[in-house]
C-alpha cells in the first residue's frame, strides 16, 4: 500500500526536520568557532609595573612576592641585600605558581618538584623551559634606592 500522506507535507515535514537540525549545529558550532578565533581588540600590554617597596618587610620574611604583570603572575624574589630579581611565575612544566625557597635559595615549584635557580634556569624536576626574566630597576629616594619597578626585559 502506497503512503497517502501528500508530497507538499512530507516536503514540509523534511524541510522542518533538516531546518531544526541545522539549527542545532549551528547552535554547537558557532560558540567553538567564537571561542577559539581570538579577539577583535588585543589585550592591553603591560610594559612595567610599580612593585611596592625594597622595604617591604614580606622580602625579610619569605624573601619573595608575587605581583601582577598585567595578566601574568610574576615572582619577584630578593636574591641579595642589594638585588632583586623577578621572573614569570608560571612553571613551564604545566603552569602552576612558582615560590621561592629563602633557604635554598632557589625557585620551587610544588605541583611536580620543579626547580629553578636564581636565573630562572630550569634545574631539576619536570620543567622544560627556564622561566622568563624580568627586569628589576630601584628607583632611588634620596640617596636610597626606594621602589621597585619591573619591566620587560
Ligand atoms: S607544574 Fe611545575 S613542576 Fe609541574
Amino acid at each position: 500500500m502506497e503512503s497517502t500522506v501528500p508530497v507538499p507535507r512530507r516536503r514540509f515535514i523534511n524541510w522542518l526536520l533538516g531546518g531544526t537540525f541545522g539549527a542545532l549545529v549551528a547552535s554547537v558550532i558557532y560558540p567553538i568557532i567564537r571561542f577559539a578565533s581570538p579577539p577583535r581588540i588585543p589585550e592591553a600590554t603591560t610594559n612595567q609595573v610599580e612593585a611596592g617597596d625594597v622595604s617591604d618587610p614580606v622580602f625579610s620574611a619569605k624573601g619573595f612576592k608575587i605581583i601582577r604583570f598585567g595578566a601574568e603572575p610574576v615572582i619577584l624574589l630578593k636574591a641579595s641585600e642589594t638585588e632583586f630579581r623577578a621572573f614569570s611565575a608560571t612553571c613551564t612544566h604545566l603552569d602552576c605558581i612558582v615560590g621561592y625557597q629563602k633557604d635554598r635559595s632557589q625557585i620551587f615549584c610544588n605541583c611536580h618538584g620543579g626547580t629553578y635557580d636564581l636565573n630562572g634556569r630550569n634545574i631539576a624536576g619536570p620543567p622544560p623551559r627556564p622561566l622568563i626574566a624580568y627586569k628589576v630597576n630601584l628607583i632611588a629616594k634620596g640617596s636610597e634606592p626606594a621602589k621597585i619597578v619591573v619591566s620587560r626585559a
